[in-house]
């Protein structure tokens, strides 16, 4: 009843405002949306933007866009490599934290994720990859239909639009490429910088004399060493971003667009065949007075895989106890909501190159040459202003940088399924961790699947001067996402649980071994490199682990707290992307990979939200 006033005040609201002329524009107040949409999308991020192009796509569907950040302004820390990482921490960020961590020293750690329309696209380190087809077939390994690589590939493509290495590139770096696997069409721009670091080659020649190949192309074949593309628009040098998905397209009337508004909770209402999801609740902040909108098809979650939980959990979505716990009606008793909570842990070792000609750093450094590079940039948008991401990494098989692979992973496999997850966990997501233990045990140990992630980032992003960085692609640790009030506006507990695996930790300690024999190699020699970190006096494996346990951080790729997974197995979706026990709620953002792959997150997000599309548009008609 009370519910039924609110909306009711609400449509009279709209009605006597609708003479406001739609022109697909972003809606600045709540009285200018429509009372009812056919979709709402909550959150307007990487995955958001791109479903709600695709469902606008026909004039008769009304698609609202909800998200909680501001719209960014061209700013310079947005568009250009030269300031790629100054987004972090500034008002489009959610600035959120996690609990200490446990098995890290207890150090507490900072996670950026976009408060921005574009979301994570805008804060974004650019690097555009994807796994290896053999991390997206284990999606179907387990259990869902579809959910492979070569049923994504069109999706990647769809949504992807490359530009080809420039000749300089091809002759200078041997960039090579599969016009097979790429898209020439899609909103999002990929591609090569125009000026790449000349000490990016030393990491390629050290690479193949340690007998690791270049891939061809990453877009087929995501191992070993290859050239990564950055997510960047050819003519300007520029960011290309989720907005794009947006802003081309418009005028479109029938898609609207409101920020600076939080979405606090899914309206709800029972019927025979499970919840329906009527519309959403959102308030301008805290204090400000809750509104809502009606949604006459499907709710669609977009907010990220550490908002989408909450969300949730809020509206009455998630395990029994927790729900109770905060006084809040179990809707749906889903266990697996905010669990599984999975990112690539990021860890450096620190040189100094003595012999490079120049790095990011100059740029910092030595203002005349930066005001140089500045005019060269803006007369011909080339020289290091362009940039700023990575290209030169290497996604290496576990056999490729341990002789003691075989060994960890027989560590792995004689834990108990539950030996080092969170306390107290349902049956139904320890048999999930269990399931998907069993295939990532049978894919790390082929050289199909990624298990560290090496880069280089000499001539990367000015934030990190720390020319060779490692990341765990594939943590047995598993974190988790849970509501600690019923406030909306207090940020939920984020617990990334790095390293509550002990196993995971020990592989660390591997890879620095790794990261020490490419150093070793003629080819990085020669840019006469100092170890400043883990430094010459840590050399036990003892002294490594400590040296991981204070330095490990993460690599912003949160996802897998609402996984695609059979409902017994803690899964929160299926494989059309349906909250379990609702009718009309779906999700499509980083929370749904159940595994997360072996790569940079973003061109995999893109290519679900393709697909997730496709999946709600087949599923209306
Ligand atoms: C600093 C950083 C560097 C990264 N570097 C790379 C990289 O180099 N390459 C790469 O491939 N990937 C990278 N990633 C990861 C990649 O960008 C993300 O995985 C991806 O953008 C996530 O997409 P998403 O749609 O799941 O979430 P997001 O893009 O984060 O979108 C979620 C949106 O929902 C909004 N929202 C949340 N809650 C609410 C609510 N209650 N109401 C309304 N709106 C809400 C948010 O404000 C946000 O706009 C990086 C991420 C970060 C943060
Ligand atoms: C994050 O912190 C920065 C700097 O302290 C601030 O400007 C910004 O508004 C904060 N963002 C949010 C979402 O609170
Ligand atoms: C793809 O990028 C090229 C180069 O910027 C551009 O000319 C072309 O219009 C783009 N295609 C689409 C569909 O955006
Ligand atoms: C700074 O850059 C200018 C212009 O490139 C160069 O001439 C000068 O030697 C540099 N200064 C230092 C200290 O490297
Ligand atoms: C494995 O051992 C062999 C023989 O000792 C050695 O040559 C090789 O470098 C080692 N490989 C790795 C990845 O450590
Ligand atoms: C959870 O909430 C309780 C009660 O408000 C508070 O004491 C506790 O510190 C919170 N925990 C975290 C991790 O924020």
């Amino acid at each position: 009843m009370h519910l039924l006033n609110k909306l009711v005040l609400f449509f009279h609201v709209g009605t006597v405002v609708l003479a406001v002329p739609f022109r697909g524009e972003l809606k600045e107040r709540e009285e200018q949306l429509l009372d009812t949409y056919e979709y709402v999308i909550v959150g307007g991020g990487s995955s958001g933007l791109a479903v709600a192009n695709r469902l606008s796509e026909n004039p008769k569907h009304t698609v609202l866009v909800i998200e909680a950040g501001l719209v960014d302004q061209h700013e310079d820390n947005v568009l250009l490599q030269r300031y790629l990482g100054g987004t972090m921490g500034s008002k489009y960020d959610w600035n959120v934290t996690t609990v200490p961590q446990t098995h890290l020293a207890d150090r507490v750690q900072k996670l950026p994720i976009g408060k921005v329309f574009g979301g994570s696209s805008v804060l974004n380190g650019m690097m555009f990859d994807r796994g290896s087809p053999a991390d997206y077939d284990l999606w179907e390994e387990l259990g869902n239909k579809g959910w492979n690589f070569k049923e994504l590939l069109p999706y990647f493509k769809k949504s992807e639009n490359f530009t080809i290495p420039s000749t300089k590139q091809v002759e200078e770096f041997g960039i090579t490429w599969d016009p097979s696997v790429h898209g020439f069409d899609g909103y999002i721009n990929s591609g090569f910088p125009n000026f790449i670091y000349p000490q990016n080659k030393n990491f390629q020649t050290a690479m193949n004399n340690m007998g690791i190949p270049t891939s061809k192309d990453m877009g087929g074949n995501a191992l070993n060493h290859y050239w990564s593309p950055n997510s960047i628009e050819p003519t300007t040098q520029t960011r290309s971003y989720a907005r794009r998905y947006y802003d081309l397209i418009q005028p479109r009337p029938n898609l609207h667009a409101i920020t600076s508004r939080q979405v606090t909770k899914l309206l709800t209402k029972e019927t025979s065949t499970g919840i329906q999801v009527i519309g959403v609740e959102f308030a301008e902040s805290k204090e400000a007075s809750r509104k809502s909108v009606i949604a006459n098809c499907e709710v669609i979650l977009a907010a990220g895989a550490v908002h989408t939980p909450q969300i949730l959990q809020l509206s009455g979505i998630g395990e029994k106890a927790l729900l109770k716990r905060l006084g809040l009606p179990v809707l749906i008793d889903l266990p697996g909501v905010g669990q599984n909570y999975q990112d690539h842990p990021f860890a450096s070792m620190k040189l100094n190159l003595a012999n490079v000609e120049h790095s990011p750093i100059d740029l910092e450094k030595n203002a005349t040459y930066d005001a140089e590079m500045k005019a060269l940039f803006y007369s011909s948008r080339e020289g290091p202003w362009t940039a700023g991401s990575p290209n030169a990494v290497a996604f290496l098989p576990f056999s490729t940088f341990s002789n003691r692979s075989a060994e960890f992973l027989a560590a792995y496999a004689a834990q108990s399924p539950d030996a080092y997850l969170r306390p107290g966990l349902d049956a139904k997501v320890i048999a999930g961790h269990n399931a998907q233990r069993k295939l990532l045990l049978a894919a790390l140990s082929t050289p199909k699947v990624a298990t560290m992630e090496f880069i280089f980032l000499s001539g990367a992003s000015r934030f990190i001067q720390t020319p060779l960085s490692i990341s765990l692609q594939h943590s047995f640790s598993r974190g988790y996402i849970e509501i600690n009030s019923t406030d909306p506006f207090t940020a939920p507990i984020i617990d990334f649980r790095t390293g509550s695996n002990p196993v995971d930790l020990d592989i660390y300690v591997e890879a620095l071994k790794f990261c020490r024999k490419i150093v070793a190699t003629d080819a990085i020699q020669i840019l006469q490199p100092t170890e400043l970190a883990p430094g010459p006096l840590t050399q036990t494996d003892g002294d490594l682990r400590t040296f991981v346990e204070n330095t490990v951080s993460t690599m912003f790729h949160p996802s897998g707290t609402a996984s695609m997974m059979k409902r017994e197995w803690g899964g929160v979706v299926d494989d059309r992307l349906k909250v379990y026990g609702t009718t009309n709620l779906r999700i499509v953002d980083a929370s749904i990979q159940p595994l997360i792959p072996a790569t940079h997150l973003q061109a995999t997000i893109y290519a679900v939200a393709e697909k997730a599309a496709d999946i709600i548009k087949a599923d209306q008609s």
